[in-house]
C-alpha cells in the first residue's frame, strides 16, 4: 500500500524528464531564426535608443555587424581624413566592399549611421571600437583597431595605409524601414520618379 505514493512520484519525475528531453528537439525545430539568420535572412535593428557616439552589434549571416551612430564631430574628422592621404581607398572605389547604391566617402545611406561588417579584411579578426582620439597613437582620430596585426579603420570603415588589411571593411546590403529601423540584408526599394 505504501508503494503507491512512490510510484506516483516516480511517474511524475520520469514524465518531467521525458518532457524535458522531447522539448529540446521541438524547440530547436520551432525556432528557425538561428538557422535562417545563418542562411542569410534579413535582420531588423532598432536604433531608436542608440545615443550619438554609441554603436551596437547584431549578427547577420553568422557575422557581427556594427551599427554606429556618428556624431557631428566624427563626421568632421571623417571629412578631414578623406583628403589626408592617410587612407588606402578614401572614396570607397573598391566595388566589392559596398553595394553599388552606397556611394561616397561616408559609405552609408544616411550620414549619421554607419552599418559595417565587423570583420577585419586582413585575416578575419574582429576589430576593437576605439572612439577616443589619441587612444591608438598620437594621430589616432577614433575608429576601429584590429588587435591581431594592427590594422586600422576609420568610422566609415575605411582602411588606413601601412597596415596589413588591404581593403575597407565591408558594408552589407541594408535599408531604412523608418527613421529608426534598419533592415540588414535587404537592398532599398528602387525609388520611382
Ligand atoms: S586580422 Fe586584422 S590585422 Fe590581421
Amino acid at each position: 500500500m505504501k508503494r503507491r505514493p512512490f510510484l506516483v512520484g516516480a511517474t511524475v519525475v520520469a514524465g518531467g524528464v521525458g518532457a524535458a528531453f522531447t522539448a529540446v528537439p521541438f524547440i530547436a525545430s520551432w525556432q528557425p531564426s538561428a538557422r535562417a539568420r545563418a542562411a542569410g535572412a534579413p535582420v531588423e535593428v532598432d536604433v531608436d535608443k542608440l545615443e550619438p557616439g554609441q554603436q551596437l552589434t547584431v549578427e547577420w549571416r553568422g557575422k557581427p555587424v556594427w551599427v554606429l551612430r556618428r556624431t557631428p564631430s566624427i563626421l568632421e574628422r571623417l571629412a578631414t581624413l578623406t583628403d589626408s592621404g592617410r587612407l588606402r581607398d578614401p572614396l570607397a572605389e573598391v566595388a566589392t566592399q559596398q553595394p553599388a547604391y552606397i556611394t561616397g566617402p561616408l559609405r552609408s545611406l544616411e550620414e549619421e549611421y554607419l552599418v559595417v561588417v565587423a570583420i577585419c579584411t586582413h585575416l578575419g579578426c574582429v576589430p576593437l571600437f576605439r572612439p577616443e582620439p589619441g587612444s591608438v597613437g598620437d594621430d589616432w582620430p577614433g575608429g576601429y583597431f584590429c588587435p591581431c596585426h594592427g590594422s586600422r579603420f576609420d568610422f566609415a570603415g575605411r582602411v588606413f595605409k601601412a597596415v596589413p588589411a588591404p581593403i575597407n571593411l565591408e558594408v552589407p546590403p541594408y535599408r531604412f524601414l523608418s527613421d529608426h529601423q534598419i533592415e540588414i540584408g535587404v537592398d532599398p526599394k528602387p525609388t520611382t520618379s
